[in-house]
């Protein structure tokens, strides 16, 4: 069966589906996007995933392509025509086409929206969660909003690339005061000696996880003690357990940074119980 995406009003095959050169995701990377889980053919946490769009969107003014209502649409949509039961939904929106110019188009034109879904084997993501996964620090070299969940993702792609390359899953962003401030693509979450979950604050210089949010959602449930602050690699390293949060891993627990292994080297008890109870949690709809 092949694939459909949702572009600009059309459903068409993934091969046949195109932009134009002249948009502007294309020309400056000027959209935002969202991932949500799929699973049991249900997208998990929609509306948070929803109403952080609608921050990013906000915040570089692009005006919604769709009432929010129609895109919800979509989104069952494409889910239904992939016959995707567990995967992930992606949508783009950018600012349009226009002919190129920096500064926005005089006249706004239409946002561009695309929405693709693709299956994933669960067995996979669970198979790297028993595991533990390998996590590497890189310097921050991304822009000063990464609270926008930006369609420019080049120090991600670059940090990723660094991370594939020393066997690693996953790249930790250092900033120029030496705290962790987040990974290429999940939030990034330890667990000191006594035992409190510490994740950074949510501010401009982190994007604020949806699965993050749950996870906190969870952590308050469980009467666990935790700590919204950054933290230093070398605290990471003697951390007693460290995880990746995304909608893409849920938790992911990291059993190695920088070459050194954290606690006992393998996934610890509280990730494993906030990644055991974050779909009890989490919105399906
Ligand atoms: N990335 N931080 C960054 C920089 C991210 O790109 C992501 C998600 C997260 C976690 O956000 P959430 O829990 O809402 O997925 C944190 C997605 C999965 C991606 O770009 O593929």
């Amino acid at each position: 069966m092949s694939r459909i995406a949702y572009v600009n009003g059309r459903y068409v095959p993934l091969r046949e589906a195109e932009v134009s050169i002249q948009d502007r995701g294309f020309q400056f990377g000027d959209g935002v996007y969202e991932v949500c889980e799929i699973r049991d053919r249900q997208i998990i946490d929609e509306d948070r995933h929803l109403a952080r769009l609608a921050r990013s969107l906000g915040a570089l003014r692009i005006v919604w392509p769709v009432e929010e209502a129609a895109l919800r649409r979509i989104l069952r949509e494409v889910v239904a025509l992939n016959r995707v039961r567990d995967g992930l939904i992606y949508l783009q929106i950018t600012r349009g086409v226009a002919r190129r110019d920096f500064a926005f188009p005089a006249e706004a034109p239409k946002a561009s929206l695309v929405v693709t879904a693709k299956g994933t084997n669960p067995a996979i993501n669970a198979a790297h969660a028993a595991a533990g996964v390998k996590v590497i620090t890189v310097a921050e070299t991304r822009w000063a909003h990464p609270h926008i969940k930006s369609l420019q993702l080049l120090p991600s792609v670059l940090a990723k690339q660094a991370a594939r390359e020393a066997g690693a899953f996953e790249a930790w962003f250092v900033d120029a005061d030496g705290f962790v401030t987040e990974g290429a693509s999940s939030n990034a979450w330890i667990v000191t000696a006594d035992g409190a979950i510490v994740t950074r604050h949510a501010d401009e210089t982190i994007l604020r996880g949806v699965t993050r949010t749950t996870l906190l959602d969870a952590v308050r449930g469980q009467g666990l003690c935790f700590e919204e602050r950054p933290f230093t690699p070398s605290e990471a390293y003697g951390a007693k357990e460290a995880f990746n949060s995304s909608a893409t891993t849920i938790a992911m627990p990291v059993v190695e940074i920088d070459g050194r292994p954290i606690g006992d080297g393998a996934p610890g008890p509280l990730v494993k119980a906030l990644r055991a109870a974050f779909h009890t949690l989490a919105q399906r709809s």
